[in-house]
């Protein structure tokens, strides 16, 4: 059966600033994308390997059973320290990530696959080398070979990249890989600082011809409050950045942190709660600058009636 190729949009989730939802962001919104239909695969470029532990927090647990260890699973793992050496061997390094989205059934896949990070990556060789052009383009040909050698089962409509909060070799590789930067921000009189120096970087992969489609598709604010402080500068930033800021926000709330903790996304853990719409009004905002979704369509699939997993996880 002849197969078509799709171009998956790659997404990099960025912020200079350390603890503003990167990674939350990218569990989630993987997590809404599969749950809507799409195939998607996370990349951590992370290594304190966070998305990767929630993503995998199912094939840990089964690896670690199977094999009489606590946390080796990572450890053994191919990572991007791996692909950036030997940009072929990223087909070997992809894993299946397993949800259980309702008590008593067994994990399964949903359509995210993740290229996990590890701790070796604190330790990543240099990338760019000055003789050689090519070697800040390791990521995006390595990406390139996702297409090449799987099959039609393997072809992502979305690629997102967790970022660590700074603009080191391997961050600027990356987004000379990507189409598009989502910035999450904190609300706070700091929360632009970096955004001036991510633009310059922005400037010179599109002028340098390294990277010429890469754009910017805005920045948000997470852990919003319903405070005076809060909206103010809510207010203040939308001014200041225009059509660059997005104005669906993310609220504070508990839950963030124990869907990370469990392993369970947000679309399947709390389905109904005000921070999963948050992240479905997000991602659809995304979408609708990213071209992949109309200015009045919604994304199908994300509300399920048998969904009883919630209660289990949360009384654990
Ligand atoms: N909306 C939210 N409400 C409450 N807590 C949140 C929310 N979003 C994220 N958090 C929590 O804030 C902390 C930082 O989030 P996260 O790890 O996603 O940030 P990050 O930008 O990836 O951090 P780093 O720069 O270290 O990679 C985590 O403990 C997370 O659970
Ligand atoms: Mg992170």
């Amino acid at each position: 059966m002849a197969t078509t190729k799709k171009n998956p949009v790659k997404i990099a989730v960025f912020n200079q600033k350390g603890g503003v939802a990167k990674t939350t962001t990218v569990f989630n919104m993987a997590g809404i994308l599969a749950k809507s239909g799409a195939k998607v695969l996370v990349i951590d470029a992370d290594p304190q390997a966070n998305v990767s532990s929630s993503l995998l927090f199912e094939n840990i647990s089964e690896y670690d059973r199977k094999y009489g260890t606590s946390g080796q699973m990572l450890k053994n793992a191919k990572t991007l320290r791996d692909i950036a050496e030997r940009p072929s061997c990223i087909n070997d390094a992809i894993i299946k990530a397993k949800f259980m989205i309702q008590d008593k059934t067994k994990p399964k896949w949903r359509g995210v696959d993740v290229i996990p990070a590890n701790s070796m990556m604190f330790d990543m060789p240099p990338l760019e080398d000055p003789d050689d052009e090519e070697s800040g383009m390791v990521i995006a040909h390595a990406l390139e070979q996702i297409r090449r050698t799987r099959g039609h089962m393997y072809e992502y409509d979305y690629i997102l990249f967790d970022l660590p909060p700074h603009l080191g070799e391997l961050t600027i590789s990356i987004l000379a890989a990507v189409n598009y930067i989502l910035v999450p921000a904190s609300v706070d009189s700091y929360s632009l600082a970096g955004f001036g120096e991510l633009m310059n970087t922005v400037n010179f992969l599109v002028s340098s011809k390294r990277n010429p489609d890469l754009s910017v598709i805005g920045i948000f604010f997470t852990m919003m409050q319903a405070t005076p402080y809060y909206i103010s500068l809510y207010n203040e930033t939308m001014e200041a950045l225009g059509d660059t800021f997005i104005q669906s926000t993310i609220r504070q709330n508990v839950y963030a942190k124990k869907a990370s903790e469990c392993g369970c996304p947000l679309c399947w853990l709390k389905r109904n709660s005000g921070i999963t719409k948050d992240y479905i009004n997000l991602t659809e905002e995304v979408l609708r600058r990213c071209g992949k979704l109309g200015e009045d369509e919604h994304l199908p699939n994300l509300t399920d009636p048998k969904d009883n997993y919630t209660n289990y996880l949360l009384s654990r």
